[in-house]
């Protein structure tokens, strides 16, 4: 099941202040850092109006700084050389009020499940915290095309994550520190999921275990600091 965030649910509120171009370039340098990016891979934008600001194509966690960022247009109108994946952070914006930060990452436990071609099922509650009973997968597509926006965007649909086949994952969140901790935590239960796999057959949770925890997460922890 997924169920909808309710109105009054804190966590789809927008950040009191929208994040900076400092926020953006410091969470495309954190997630470098924190080794869920390498190189050039992944990218990461924060919505304007209209559109959004996102981290230039090709640009690395050593490079990236503010005014690199390149505003761009849900329509790909920018000035710049906005990343490859635009389309799928714009079809996100537009599909999903509650998307105020995007993140796309290469780390290495997604992308291997990712690689396997498996959603992350509910093999721990935590998932539910993604909106869900199971993190989807969006089928493979060419990086940077239409047709990638499409798919993931079906993929993460009522969700905040889901996975990219043969390539990574995508989340959004309402804050830059909220979608840092977004993409670290999926990160953690990819590699649980992955080590529990390797160890043995793990016990799905049962649907209504997960119906539960979704309705736990719409009332846990949500606080500014926390989304
Ligand atoms: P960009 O450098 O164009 O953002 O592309 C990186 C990437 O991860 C493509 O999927």
């Amino acid at each position: 099941m997924t169920l909808p965030a309710p109105a009054s649910r804190p966590s789809s509120r927008p950040a009191s202040r929208p994040p900076s171009r400092e926020d953006i370039a410091d969470l495309y340098r954190e997630l470098g850092r924190r080794g869920l990016n390498v190189g050039s891979s992944g990218n990461v934008s924060a919505r304007r109006p209209g559109g959004m600001v996102i981290t230039q194509t090709g640009i690395t966690g050593d490079t990236v700084r503010p005014d690199s960022l390149v505003e761009t247009a849900l329509d790909g109108t920018s000035a710049g050389a906005p990343s490859s994946e635009w389309q799928m952070h714009a079809l996100i914006y537009a599909a999903d009020p509650r998307a105020q930060v995007i993140v796309h990452t290469h780390s290495d436990h997604a992308t291997a499940l990712a690689c396997l071609n498996l959603p992350l099922p509910g093999f721990h509650y935590g998932v539910a915290e993604f909106g869900g009973d199971d993190v989807r997968i969006a089928p493979y597509a060419t990086f940077g095309t239409p047709e990638l926006a499409r798919l993931a965007a079906a993929a993460i649909a009522g969700r905040t994550a889901c996975l990219l086949a043969n390539h990574g994952m995508i989340c959004h969140a309402p804050t830059a520190a909220g979608a840092l901790r977004a993409a670290l935590k999926l990160e953690a239960l990819c590699r649980q999921y992955l080590i529990a796999r390797a160890a043995g057959r793990p016990r799905l949770l049962t649907r209504a275990q997960m119906d539960a925890a979704i309705l736990r997460y719409q009332n846990y922890g949500h606080t500014e600091e926390t989304t």
